[in-house]
C-alpha cells in the first residue's frame, strides 16, 4: 500500500502507511508510553524490552506479508502517533477480524481514530474480514462511541474482569458485519 495521508479535525496532516522493522524504536517508546499512562488498553504494568517488541514487530509484519492481518502506523512527521490493526482468526473463524487500535495521548478527540478505523475495515475487506470483533473496558466511554458510531453493536459482557486503576470492571465485545 502506498502512504495515505489524514487530515485531523485540527487541520494537521498525518501520514499512514505499513508498518516496518525499521520503526522498532519509535513503536517500543510509544507502547510503553500508553503502558506508563495506564490507559484503557491490556498491555499494563512493567515496561516492555527491545526483545520483546522486536518479536511483536517481526511476527506482525510475518502476519501483514501472510494476509493474516492489516495495520497501520500514523506519523506525524517521523512521529509515531497511532496504530491500529484487524487480526483474522484461524480456519473455521477465518472470516472474523480482531480489532484493536490506539492513539497517543496528544493526539486523541480530533478525529484521528475514527478515520484510521474506517481505513482499516476497508483494507480488512480485502483479506477476507466479514465480522470485526473487539474489547472495549466498560469505562472507556470515548472508546465506546466511537465503535457505536462505527456501526458495532454489543454481544457480550465478562462482567468485573478487568482491572482497572483500582476498579474491576466489565470487558464489553462488540461486533460489526464488515461485508457491505
Ligand atoms: C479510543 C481512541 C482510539 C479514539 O480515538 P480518537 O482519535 O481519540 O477518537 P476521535 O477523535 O476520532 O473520536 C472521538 C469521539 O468520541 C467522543 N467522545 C470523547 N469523549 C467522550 C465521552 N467521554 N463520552 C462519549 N463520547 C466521547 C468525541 O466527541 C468524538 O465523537 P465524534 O466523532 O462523534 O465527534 C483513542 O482515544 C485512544 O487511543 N484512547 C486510549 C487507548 C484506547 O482506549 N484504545 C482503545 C481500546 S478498546
Amino acid at each position: 500500500m502506498q502512504p495515505k495521508t489524514i487530515i485531523t479535525k485540527s487541520g494537521k496532516t498525518l501520514t499512514v502507511r505499513l508498518p516496518e522493522q525499521a520503526d522498532l524504536d519509535q513503536v517500543l517508546t510509544y507502547i510503553n508510553d500508553l503502558i506508563a499512562e495506564d490507559t484503557y488498553i491490556i498491555m499494563s504494568g512493567e515496561p516492555v524490552t527491545e526483545v520483546e517488541e522486536k518479536a511483536y514487530l517481526t511476527s506482525l509484519l510475518n502476519e501483514i506479508n501472510q494476509k493474516q492481518t492489516v495495520a497501520f502506523y500514523v506519523f506525524d512527521g517521523d512521529q509515531l502517533v497511532a496504530n491500529g490493526q484487524i487480526k483474522k482468526r484461524a480456519r473455521r473463524l477465518s472470516h472474523i477480524g480482531d480489532f484493536g487500535i490506539t492513539v497517543a495521548k496528544e493526539y486523541r478527540q480530533d478525529g484521528v481514530g475514527s478515520q484510521l478505523m474506517e481505513m482499516l475495515l476497508e483494507e480488512a475487506k480485502k483479506i477476507g474480514v466479514k465480522i470485526v470483533t473487539l474489547e472495549v473496558f466498560s469505562n472507556n466511554e470515548r472508546a465506546c462511541h466511537v465503535y457505536q458510531k462505527m456501526g458495532f453493536t454489543e454481544f457480550g459482557v465478562l462482567p468485573k474482569s478487568v482491572v482497572h486503576r483500582g476498579e474491576t470492571i466489565n470487558l464489553i465485545q462488540m461486533y460489526k458485519k464488515n461485508d457491505s
